[in-house]
């Protein structure tokens, strides 16, 4: 379905949009692309097949599932496509707070990988994060998580999908009312119907998994920062999700144990496999685990490659930022 652009947005100068009339003339083209603005089809073979033209008018809904996620797609987004992705973010586009915190974010998940997205504070890593588990949607633009389209999805089904989607929180976000082995069980208990037997073992399992065997009946007001950490983790592995997401893993932690956290996170990849996605600032942290780095910046994704090709990139910014570097295109604004 064509959207069309919001008042603030037309009056929006092109410095604000980082853009001159080239970019415009792009952005107009990737909305086409992602909403196009067809008459209504009306059988496959009038339209001459495609994937807008599946039979008979089916409603707005199945109208604007036009299939975005081929490698053209992603290479007309200016984004490099990845084999086998997990996730997709295809031109994804939020407004909040009067501004664009998402400006055209195209970014592809590969599976069974590490990736890592880094990016300054305030720069709409959380928020990219809540797009992809269905928690906020996209102003413009699409998210395809393991082939469906999230913004597409009615109720029941967006909530099997983040069943399977394990998610650590900034702040490790336990229930501080619950023991760490209630805690951890919680989701199999929601989300189940598994014996209280297999769900001790599976507790117990993800506990000794992360280091915190001993500790089960304490609560997460009797646990380090670190440990808080590492039980977040055992609880987003309850489920044996095939897609982990990480926010800020290493924040409030010293370095050392931040290390041990990376190490921690790719022994349990290495173990489960899956595609993860671990968010952060810290380039250390980038360096210990990312197999597959994203830049995002402005609202954009700057680069994404390989760790090498990452760190071996000349872009300025790229640069600047990997090197931890006080000269380049990044200042304190
Ligand atoms: N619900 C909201 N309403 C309005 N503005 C929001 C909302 N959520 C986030 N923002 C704004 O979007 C911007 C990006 O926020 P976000 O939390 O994604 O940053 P971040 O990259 O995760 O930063 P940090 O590294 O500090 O965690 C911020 O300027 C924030 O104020
Ligand atoms: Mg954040």
């Amino acid at each position: 379905m064509w959207r069309p652009k919001m008042a603030d947005e037309e009056q929006m100068s092109d410095r604000d949009r980082g853009a001159g009339a080239d970019q415009e003339a792009v952005d107009e083209a990737v909305r086409e692309r992602l909403y196009p603005r067809q008459p209504q089809p009306v059988s496959g073979a009038e339209q001459g097949g495609g994937a807008a033209a599946k039979g008979p008018d089916t409603g707005p809904r199945e109208r604007r599932g036009v299939a975005f996620q081929t490698q053209e797609d992603i290479a007309f987004l200016g984004a490099k496509p990845v084999d086998n992705p997990a996730v997709q973010v295809l031109g994804v586009r939020k407004r909040l707070g009067g501004r664009w915190v998402l400006d055209g974010v195209t970014l592809e998940l590969p599976d069974d990988t590490i990736t890592v997205v880094l990016g300054p504070s305030g720069t709409g890593k959380s928020v990219l994060i809540k797009h992809i588990i269905g928690l906020m949607f996209p102003d413009e633009g699409r998210i395809i998580v393991r082939g469906k389209d999230v913004g597409q999805l009615p109720l029941p089904e967006l909530l099997e999908l983040r069943q399977r989607i394990g998610m650590l929180f900034q702040d490790g976000a336990l229930f501080g009312s619950m023991s760490l082995y209630d805690n951890i069980a919680f989701p199999l208990r929601q989300h189940t119907d598994r014996s209280e037997a297999e769900i001790a073992q599976i507790v117990r399992e993800r506990l000794t998994d992360v280091g915190l065997a001993r500790y089960e009946d304490l609560y997460p007001s009797e646990l380090s920062g670190g440990m808080r950490k590492r039980a977040g983790f055992a609880r987003a592995l309850a489920m044996e999700p095939d897609i982990v997401i990480f926010d800020e893993p290493d924040s409030g932690l010293d370095p050392v144990r931040t290390a041990l956290l990376c190490e921690l996170i790719k022994r349990m990849h290495a173990t489960y496999g899956g595609a993860y996605m671990v968010v952060t600032h810290d380039i250390a942290s980038a360096r210990r685990i990312g197999e597959y780095i994203a830049i995002l910046w402005r609202g954009k994704i700057v680069q994404a490659g390989t760790a090498e090709e990452m760190f071996a990139s000349d872009h300025p910014f790229v640069r600047q930022f990997l090197r931890g570097s006080a000269r380049g295109p990044l200042g304190m604004d």
